[in-house]
């Protein structure tokens, strides 16, 4: 087992991977989980993930890697399994319902008075983004980019490499995938599998801002 310090260090971005090692069953499972289990603010959980294993389902995600973003279309086409990160455009009165309606399934609340308790402030705290900040979708990508760093250090502690990928084209994305439609948009996309041996990436030291102007300790 490695240490948190270690497995940060392993970490990297691949830039070529191994196109004939895929990931197993039980890995991807593990990873489902780091995007569900992922923390958002109030629990509003405002992604969707779409998840490609296949050639013809990774060709479709690396439309969106064309012309400017050419540069990561064999990333995509070469990785084990490939995520594409959404997020939701709106979070309607019926969206709402649906998340607390699945907390209390799923045993929070002892009694109704509770449950509005919770359902009062997540609506106050969405209302405040999309009526005061109006910052709606930005507060909402930042839900789902806490999903990406739960992936990405998480698939390093399994020993899984990867790829976090804003170079591509979430415009193209979202027709490919009729997202608009839906009700998202894509914000990235996450290539993961097993680094290539011949990959430059995985031979150069990490290059990181000193501790001192990254800290401040006050003690
Ligand atoms: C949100 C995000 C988007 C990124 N987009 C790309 C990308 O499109 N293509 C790429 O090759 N690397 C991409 N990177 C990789 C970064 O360049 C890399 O994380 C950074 O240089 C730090 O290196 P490390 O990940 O190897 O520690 C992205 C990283 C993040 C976190």
């Amino acid at each position: 087992m490695m240490n948190i310090v270690e497995t940060l260090n392993r970490r990297y971005s691949t830039k070529e991977f191994n196109p004939e090692k895929k990931i197993s069953d039980a890995d991807m499972e593990a990873v489902k989980s780091l995007l569900r289990l992922s923390p958002s603010s109030t629990n509003i959980q405002p992604w969707h993930f779409i998840i490609a294993d296949s050639q013809q389902g990774k060709a479709r995600i690396a439309r969106g890697a064309q012309d400017f973003y050419l540069f990561n279309e064999s990333k995509i086409m070469n990785a084990s399994h490939v995520i594409v990160l959404c997020a939701r455009t709106s979070a309607e009165e019926e969206y709402m319902q649906r998340v607390l309606e699945q907390e209390d399934q799923d045993g929070r609340y002892a009694n109704p008075e509770v449950k509005q308790m919770v359902y009062n402030p997540r609506n106050h705290f969405a209302d405040i983004h999309r009526n005061d900040l109006n910052d709606f979708q930005h507060w909402v990508e930042k839900q789902v980019y806490l999903s990406m760093g739960s992936l990405l250090m998480g698939a390093a502690s399994i020993g899984l490499d990867a790829l976090p990928m804003e170079g591509v084209d979430v415009n193209i994305i979202n027709d490919e995938f009729g997202l608009s439609e839906q009700g998202f948009t894509s914000v990235a996309v996450v290539a993961l599998g097993y680094r290539d041996a011949s990959d430059f990436n995985a031979a150069l030291p990490k290059s990181r801002l000193p501790e001192s102007e990254v800290f401040t300790f006050l003690s």
